[in-house]
C-alpha cells in the first residue's frame, strides 16, 4: 500500500503528491512550519491526510518550542495550533485532528506534553487506517461483480494516510474477488484523477479508464456506468457533502440516469455542527491553478478566473454515505450521528 507519510519519530516522511506520478520524492519535515507549507502546496493532500498530517505536524510544533515555563510553552502551543486550522479551510479532518491535539495537551512537565502530543497524533493516525478499512469493507458489499464505477478527485490511501475511502471500497471489492473497472476523472484543476487515482489503480492492478471531467455525462448516458463512488472533505448533519468541485455536477448527472451515487468517509469527515452543506466553508484556490498546468500558461494573461476548490452535493443525490459504523442511508439528520 502506497505510504503517504510515515512518521520516523523526529520528522514527518511525506510523499510529495504534487510530484506524482512523474517523480517520486519523499520530503523529511522536521518543523510544523514546513509541514503548513506542505499542506497549503497540497503536497499532502485529501481530507483525511491533512488531519493526520496537522496532527503529526503539531507534535513537531511542539517540539521545536522554547519556553521557560509550561504557561508559556502553552501559549505558544496554542498558537501553532492556530496556524494548522488556517492552512486549508473545507477538510474538517483538520479541525477534528487539531482540537484533539489541543486536548491531548496535558502533562505534569513540557516533556510529558510533548510525549502526550506524539501519542496523539499516532493514535489518529491509526485511528484513520482502521476506519477507512473497515469502511471500504463495509462499502465494498455495495459493488456487484463486474461493476463499472466511476470515481472523481483521489480518494485512495494518498488521501488517507490509510486504506482509501472511494478506492478503498473499490480496492476492497477486489479483494472479494469481483470484477471491478474503473472510470477516473482528470479532476481538473490540479488533476488528482490523472496524477493520483489512475497511478494508484494501476498500482493494485483494478483497470482504470481516464476521462476528462466532462465526459461523465457521456458514459452515464450510454449506460457504461453502474455507480459514482466519491469521497468527502466534509458532511453536514442532515448529509450534505462537500467534495472537490465537479462532484455536485456528477451527483446530479447519476441521479438524472438513475446511477447509485455513493459518499465514502470516515466518521472524522462528519461535522454535526453544522445542520446542512450550506454552512460548509469553500477554499477559493488561486487563480494560476486555472490559467496554468503545472507552470505552463493556457490562457490568456490577466483572465478573470474563479477557482473553487469544492461543491456541496445536497443530500436528496446521495444514494448512501458509507462509514466506518455503517452505511448510513436516509434520513441522514438521524444516522449520521454516531455517537450512541
Ligand atoms: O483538494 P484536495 O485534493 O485535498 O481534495 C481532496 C478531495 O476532494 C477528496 O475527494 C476528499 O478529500 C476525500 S479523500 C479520502
Amino acid at each position: 500500500m502506497t505510504k503517504a507519510m510515515e512518521w520516523l519519530g523526529d520528522k514527518l516522511r511525506i510523499l510529495d503528491q504534487s510530484r506524482l506520478p512523474q517523480d517520486e520524492i519523499f520530503a523529511d519535515l522536521d518543523n510544523c512550519h514546513d509541514v503548513i507549507l506542505a499542506i497549503k502546496e497540497m503536497r499532502i493532500r485529501g481530507a483525511p491526510a491533512i488531519g493526520v498530517a496537522a496532527a503529526y505536524g503539531i507534535a513537531l510544533g511542539a517540539s521545536g518550542i522554547k519556553a521557560a515555563s509550561k504557561h508559556e510553552f502553552l501559549a505558544q502551543l496554542s498558537q501553532v495550533v492556530q496556524s494548522f486550522a488556517g492552512s486549508r479551510p473545507t477538510a474538517v479532518n483538520l479541525f477534528q485532528a487539531t482540537r484533539r491535539m489541543q486536548q491531548a495537551a496535558t502533562g505534569d512537565s513540557i516533556a510529558e506534553i510533548r510525549k502526550s502530543l506524539v501519542d496523539e497524533a499516532k493514535r489518529i493516525h491509526k485511528e484513520e487506517i482502521a476506519a477507512t478499512e473497515l469502511l471500504s469493507r463495509l462499502g465494498a458489499d455495495l459493488i456487484g461483480d463486474g461493476f463499472r464505477l466511476l470515481t472523481h478527485c483521489n480518494a485512495g490511501p494518498l488521501a488517507t494516510a490509510g486504506y482509501g475511502t472511494a478506492l478503498g471500497v473499490i480496492k476492497a471489492a477486489k479483494e472479494q474477488n469481483k470484477r471491478v473497472t474503473v472510470f477516473a476523472t482528470e479532476t481538473r484543476p490540479l488533476l488528482q484523477g490523472a496524477r493520483l487515482t489512475t497511478w494508484e489503480l494501476m498500482g493494485e492492478g483494478i483497470p482504470v479508464t481516464l476521462i476528462t471531467d466532462a465526459m461523465a455525462g457521456y458514459f452515464m448516458e450510454r449506460k457504461k456506468v453502474d455507480c459514482v463512488i466519491v469521497g468527502a472533505d466534509r458532511i453536514a448533519a442532515n448529509g450534505d457533502a462537500a467534495n472537490k468541485i465537479g462532484t455536485y455536477t456528477l451527483a446530479v448527472l447519476a441521479k438524472e440516469n438513475g446511477i447509485p451515487f455513493y459518499v465514502a468517509a470516515p466518521t472524522s469527515t462528519i461535522d454535526l455542527s453544522l445542520s446542512s452543506g450550506d454552512e460548509i466553508p469553500i477554499e477559493e484556490r488561486s487563480a494560476e491553478e486555472v490559467t496554468h498546468i503545472r507552470g505552463v500558461p493556457i490562457a490568456p494573461e490577466g483572465v478573470k478566473v474563479a477557482n473553487p476548490a469544492f461543491d456541496v452535493t445536497p443530500h436528496d443525490y446521495i444514494t448512501a454515505i458509507i462509514t466506518e459504523k455503517g452505511v448510513i442511508r436516509e434520513p441522514y439528520t438521524r444516522g449520521l450521528d454516531t455517537r450512541q
